[in-house]
């Protein structure tokens, strides 16, 4: 039973790949304020991805601090916090003094290819999808904690003896909230590990064997909203408040999106692009190229679960336009540069920056640009790009209706779900209407929700999901001849990714 909370606002922090993000909800789900702190990840060598957990922190806290000074209003008025997060990033620290031993290994990073090529060679892949839903790919936290204590046996002798700590982000940032009074993970951050028995929602000992990770390691399973404990006030902003959610950041999305009823289903246009797919609160079928996951887990009910395609690098191919090749100054460009061609003219981008995730699957495959003559432009490029992201999300729907769980609609959000020609390609390419809501900040909504619901703060998921608003609604203008058509050409575009960086 959840307490009403006396406060006026819930602190939702969504720490993502390439920025912190706070929103505040008042009593009517209304965003009040908001704060933003950009993070650059490190790219130390090529498919190494590496962050500062420290700054990590830093960024939650003060970009709490500087959402309450933007709309005049003190940490005394937070009734809770929730946590949401970029998943399977893996931190190891010091129990004593909470010091990070090793940068934290980004979820992009694909160090661990190497020992997911071994394993898959030795047989384990198909009896590790069905303990925990998940493939044999450097995307997943278990062999990120491996690698790190296989590179220092005096830092693996420590964590045997129960002096290291891991978690993905959301139990690294409530360690430090809590000042070390709360060592926990949720079920959603849990499950995309590689160490979770899915069915059980338990640490699976056999899991934790095969990749050579000790126990004593491990943080506390426990739902997605519960009061897990309190900020520490000399940790955070001199107050006392719940931390009353953690989920994972695309679990947030399908939560935040309305998404409670089996079938319904949301992409998040961010670094990557995840679709989820809500399955209920039966465990599916184990699958060979999509993920089973968790969606969510409220107190005192069961997991739900979900299906997922990951797409691990989209938003990321606009960020290297920007920041790599200087070609744009902004992501807001690229919708104008796309929409100034009347055709691709046969010029097509594979994004595979991090390699391939669903439903390919390939740590080798590199980001390809194909088709290019003299008379390419940047625009073309440009527009190469986005069409990638729109072409990769089709692969992973199709996988879907493979699977069983077709896509009638589609919940759109984050960044991109803004940019009005990409949202009309996609809907064009996959034939299915897209949905995009007035908040396309799903992912911070979603942990505030979680948050409100574990401390009164808001009644029910019915009273969460009156808050959601149609903004923008795209309907397919392709035949399904012409959808298919350039779609064949991106299959054999993808062909020619796959593998590039074996030796
Ligand atoms: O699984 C990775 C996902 O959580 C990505 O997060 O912050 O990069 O959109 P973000």
């Amino acid at each position: 039973m959840s307490v009403p909370a006396r406060g006026s606002l819930v602190a939702a922090v969504d720490q993502g790949t390439t920025g912190t993000t706070v929103c505040l909800l008042d009593r009517d789900g209304v965003v009040v304020g908001r704060g933003y702190t950009g993070i650059r990840p490190g790219f130390p060598r090529p498919g190494w991805v590496e962050q500062d957990p420290d700054e990590l922190w830093r960024s939650v806290v003060d970009t709490v601090a500087a959402a309450l000074a933007g709309c005049g209003r003190r940490a005394g008025e937070l009734a809770a916090l929730g946590i949401t997060n970029q998943r399977e990033t893996t931190v190891l620290w010091d129990r004593r003094t909470s010091a990070p031993v090793h940068p934290a290994i980004g979820w992009q990073d694909r160090r661990t290819a190497a020992v997911c090529e071994r394993l898959t060679a030795e047989g384990h892949a198909g009896a590790v999808g069905e303990r925990t839903g998940l493939v044999l790919d450097p995307y997943f936290s278990g062999t990120k904690i491996g690698w790190i204590l296989d590179d220092d046996p005096g830092l693996r002798r420590r964590a045997g003896r129960g002096e290291i700590a891991f978690g993905t982000v959301d139990s690294w940032l409530v360690w430090k909230l809590t000042a070390g009074a709360a060592h926990v993970t949720d079920v959603t951050n849990a499950s995309r590990t590689l160490l979770l028995d899915l069915a059980a929602a338990t640490w699976s000992p056999e899991m934790l064997d095969l990749l050579g990770v000790p126990a004593e390691v491990l943080p506390a399973v426990a739902p997605s909203s519960r009061v897990y404990a309190e900020t520490d006030p000399d940790a955070f902003l001199g107050v006392r408040i719940p931390v009353a959610a953690v989920i994972g950041d695309q679990q947030a999305a399908l939560f935040a999106q309305g998404c409670f009823e089996p079938g319904q289903a949301k992409n998040t246009y961010g670094t990557g692009s995840f679709v989820l797919v809500n399955t209920g609160s039966a465990l599916p079928a184990p699958q060979s190229t999509l993920l089973r996951t968790a969606a969510f887990q409220l107190d005192g009910e069961p997991v739900r679960y979900a299906l997922e395609g990951a797409v691990l690098s989209t938003g990321a191919a606009v960020d290297w336009l920007r920041d790599s090749l200087g070609i744009i100054r902004d992501a807001t460009e690229t919708a104008d540069l796309a929409a100034s061609l009347t055709g691709n003219d046969g010029v097509y981008f594979v994004p595979a920056l991090a390699g391939l995730g669903a439903p390919h699957w390939d740590p080798r495959a590199r980001g390809a640009l194909l088709g290019i003559t003299r008379g390419t432009t940047r625009a073309h490029v440009v527009r190469a790009v986005l069409e990638g992201i729109a072409y990769r999300t089709r692969d992973v729907v199709e996988a879907m209706g493979a699977a069983g769980f077709p896509v009638r609609e589609l919940r759109a959000d984050s960044g991109a779900a803004r940019n009005h020609w990409l949202m009309q390609f996609q809907a064009d390419l996959l034939g299915v209407e897209l949905d995009v809501p007035d908040n396309i900040e799903t992912t911070a909504l979603g942990s505030a929700y979680l948050a409100g619901l574990a401390t009164g703060f808001f009644a029910d998921r019915e009273e969460l999901a009156g808050h959601r608003r149609s903004a923008e609604r795209y309907r397919p203008r392709l035949s399904r001849a012409e959808r298919d058509r350039s779609y064949r050409r991106w299959l054999r575009a993808v062909d020619r990714a796959r593998d590039w960086a074996k030796d």
